[in-house]
C-alpha cells in the first residue's frame, strides 16, 4: 500500500518537485505551506500553482508566516524574489483551503494514524504543531525532512537553509521522539541539478515539466551567480524518496544535536559520524540518511514529472 503522506513545503522548484514525487509515488493527504525560501503568500500561491499544473486534487493550508524565535529569512538569491522567478507563470486558479497549517496538521494526524509528515522547508509548523499537541509523535509513521548536514552548510559554512531560518524549531522536532528520518546536505547533493536534468525535463513536454525546467535554469544561473558553479542538488524530493523508496537512500541511526548558540555555527545540525563506544552517550534519535543510489532516484523523479504532467485539473 503506498505512503500517505502530508508534506510542510516552501516551494522552491525542488519543493514543487517533491510535491509531485509524494503524489505520484504515495498518496499526498494534504500540503501545508511555511515561510522559508520566500514570504508565506508567495511559497504558498508556489504550492498552489504546482497543484494546478499537474492536477492534484489536494489541499493546501498556509502556515506559519515567520520563525519561532529568528528574524525571517528568504533566499531570493537562489530561489528569486517570488520563490518562482524566472518562467511566465499561469493564472493562479486555486485558493489556499485555510491560513491555519497547523490546526490543520493536528486534525488530520489524530484523525489518522500512521501518517508519513515530511517537511521539506523550515520546521517552524511541525514544531508548533508538536508543542500544542505532543501525541501527534506517536500517531505518526515517522517525519522525513529535509534540512540539515553532516558536513558544510549551504547559508553559512555550518548551516544548511533550512535549519538556519528556524534552529529552534528544529531542535524541538529532533528531541520530540518521533521517528525521524534526515536528508542533509551530505545526502541531497548527491541528486544532481544540471543542465543535463533541465534538458530532460523540457523534453518530458508537457506545462508542468517545462515549468520546472524553467524554474531549474533559473537556479542554475542563480548558482552560477551566487557558487560560480553551474550546479547544485535537488535537495527535497529526497526526503519524499526516504519514505517511498527507502531502498534508495542508505541511513544509519545516529544522534543530531542542533546548535543554537554558535556564533559561527548557529544552526548546525551536529551528527554523531563517530563508531562504537565513541559515540554520545545520548540516544540516537535520527536515521541520517548518507548515501543516494542517484541514477534510480533520477529515474524515479522524471518518471513521476512525465506520469502527472498534463493531468487535467480536478
Ligand atoms: C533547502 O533550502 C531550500 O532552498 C530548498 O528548497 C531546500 O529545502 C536546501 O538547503
Ligand atoms: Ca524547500
Amino acid at each position: 500500500m503506498a505512503a500517505r503522506l502530508l508534506v510542510d513545503c516552501d516551494p522552491g522548484h525542488d519543493d514543487a518537485v517533491a510535491l509531485v514525487v509524494a503524489a505520484h509515488f504515495g498518496e499526498l493527504v494534504g500540503i501545508t505551506t511555511v515561510g522559508g525560501n520566500a514570504p508565506l503568500a508567495d511559497v504558498t500561491a508556489n504550492a498552489l500553482l504546482t497543484c494546478q499544473l499537474f492536477g492534484l486534487d489536494v489541499e493546501v493550508h498556509a502556515g506559519a508566516v515567520r520563525p519561532l524565535v529568528a528574524a525571517p529569512r528568504h533566499a531570493p538569491e537562489i530561489h528569486g524574489v517570488s520563490g518562482f522567478d524566472g518562467p511566465t507563470l499561469p493564472d493562479l486558479e486555486r485558493r489556499p483551503a485555510s491560513t491555519e497549517a497547523v490546526d490543520y496538521l493536528i486534525e488530520t494526524i489524530r484523525g489518522e494514524e500512521g501518517l508519513w509528515l515530511v517537511p521539506t522547508g523550515p520546521l517552524t509548523n511541525v514544531a508548533i504543531a508538536i508543542r500544542q499537541a505532543p501525541d501527534l509523535v506517536d500517531r505518526l509513521a515517522g517525519i522525513s525532512f529535509m534540512g540539515g548536514s553532516a558536513g558544510p552548510g549551504n547559508r553559512t559554512p555550518a548551516a544548511e537553509f533550512n535549519l538556519l531560518v528556524d534552529p529552534e524549531a528544529a531542535a524541538a522536532v529532533l528531541s520530540s521522539g518521533a521517528r525521524i528520518h534526515m536528508a542533509g546536505l551530505d545526502l541531497t547533493h548527491q541528486f544532481t541539478v544540471d543542465d543535463a536534468l533541465s534538458a530532460d525535463l523540457r523534453a518530458l513536454g508537457g506545462p508542468g515539466a517545462i515549468l520546472l525546467a524553467d524554474l531549474v535554469d533559473g537556479y542554475l544561473d542563480n548558482a552560477e551567480r551566487v557558487t560560480g558553479r553551474r550546479w547544485g542538488g535537488l535537495h527535497d524530493p529526497c526526503a519524499v524518496l526516504a519514505v517511498t523508496h527507502p531502498e534508495v537512500i542508505e541511513s544509519e541511526l545516529r544522534r543530531v544535536e542542533v546548535e543554537l548558540a554558535g556564533t559561527f555555527t548557529r544552526g548546525m545540525t551536529v551528527v554523531d559520524l563517530r563508531a562504537g563506544d565513541r559515540r554520545s552517550s545520548e540516544a540516537p534519535n535520527v536515521h541520517h540518511g548518507h548515501t543516494l543510489d542517484h541514477p534510480t532516484a533520477r529515474r524515479l523523479v522524471l518518471e513521476a514529472v512525465a506520469a502527472l504532467d498534463g493531468e487535467p485539473a480536478p
